[in-house]
């Protein structure tokens, strides 16, 4: 059965994108069959991050000019990957009528996927809305930043109050060590649990380190070229939480229909 994950924060330049490639890299080396979804439209750049060049993109699928089985790009591990329309103005302002046909086009796959990845824009805009909405689990990813706690708290906010979002996933990213993460985590949760009914998961940290900099720059996944690392290895007991995390249980339109747990 297929389950939807959107990678989001509220707050930009978190490491979403980031996050997002190595989950869906780990998801993938532990056997599943994983897609991974730039929903950042207009600002596009998991390709980069992923060393990938699509030659189609979720452009192409929404002009009608081509399939959504063409939208998807192969990568060497067998991740498979949808390239969002980087630079295409006219995809910044994505309407509700294109969420919906790219909801639709990707549920279409579900018989072929195990893990969808959506990484999600910054904001608590309608469209990271929409795509928190549209499946699953959240992950959000937090920083040891007021601002961070604050853009999360209005995103969560938001998909509870206006579409009954129950549970979501919480990682702390860019962090000094295991323990000052946790007690990040709890001080948001701790907050967030005063005026929400929602339940709040920790699903771990990656630390700040130089080397995830680096592996941006030379356009390799650390999870790819440094699979042994404590980083990778960090990667992967995410994505081992994130398959134990129990979904959220509201209701509307999702990407997959069954994967309720
Ligand atoms: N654990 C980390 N340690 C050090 N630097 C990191 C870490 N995670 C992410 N970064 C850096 O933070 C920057 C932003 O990362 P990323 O693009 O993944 O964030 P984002 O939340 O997707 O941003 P946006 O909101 O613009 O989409 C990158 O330049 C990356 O190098
Ligand atoms: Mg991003």
């Amino acid at each position: 059965m297929a389950v939807s994950i959107a990678v989001t924060s509220g707050k930009g330049g978190v490491g979403k994108t980031n996050t997002a490639v190595n989950l869906a890299i780990s998801l993938r080396k532990l056997g599943k069959r994983v897609v991974l979804f730039d929903a950042d439209f207009g600002m596009a750049n998991a390709h980069i991050m992923l060393g990938s060049n699509p030659k189609t993109t979720t452009g192409d699928y929404l002009k009608g000019t081509i399939s959504i089985v063409d939208t998807l790009t192969d990568t060497p591990t067998g991740l498979k990957f949808i390239a969002g329309g980087s630079g295409l103005t006219e995809l910044l302002n994505l309407d509700n009528q294109a969420r919906y046909k790219m909801l639709s086009g990707i549920s279409s796959l579900e018989d072929d996927i195990d893990y969808l990845i959506v990484d999600s824009p910054a904001g608590a805009s309608d469209s990271a809305l929409f795509f928190v909405n549209a499946v699953d689990l959240a992950l959000i990813v937090l920083v040891a930043e007021p601002t961070s706690f604050l853009d999360a708290y209005a995103l969560v906010k938001a998909a509870h109050l206006e579409n009954g979002v129950t549970d979501f996933a919480v990682m702390v990213n860019m962090a000094d060590n295991a323990k000052t993460a946790e007690t990040n985590f709890n001080k948001f949760r701790d907050i967030t649990m005063r005026f929400l009914d929602i339940k709040l998961h920790y699903v771990g940290m990656v630390p700040q380190s130089p080397v995830i900099r680096r592996s941006i720059v030379q356009r390799k996944p650390i999870s790819i070229s440094q699979p042994k690392s404590p980083l990778a290895k960090a990667y992967e007991t995410l994505a081992l939480k994130m398959m134990k995390t129990s979904h959220s249980h509201h209701d509307g339109v999702k990407f997959f229909n069954g994967a309720q747990k």
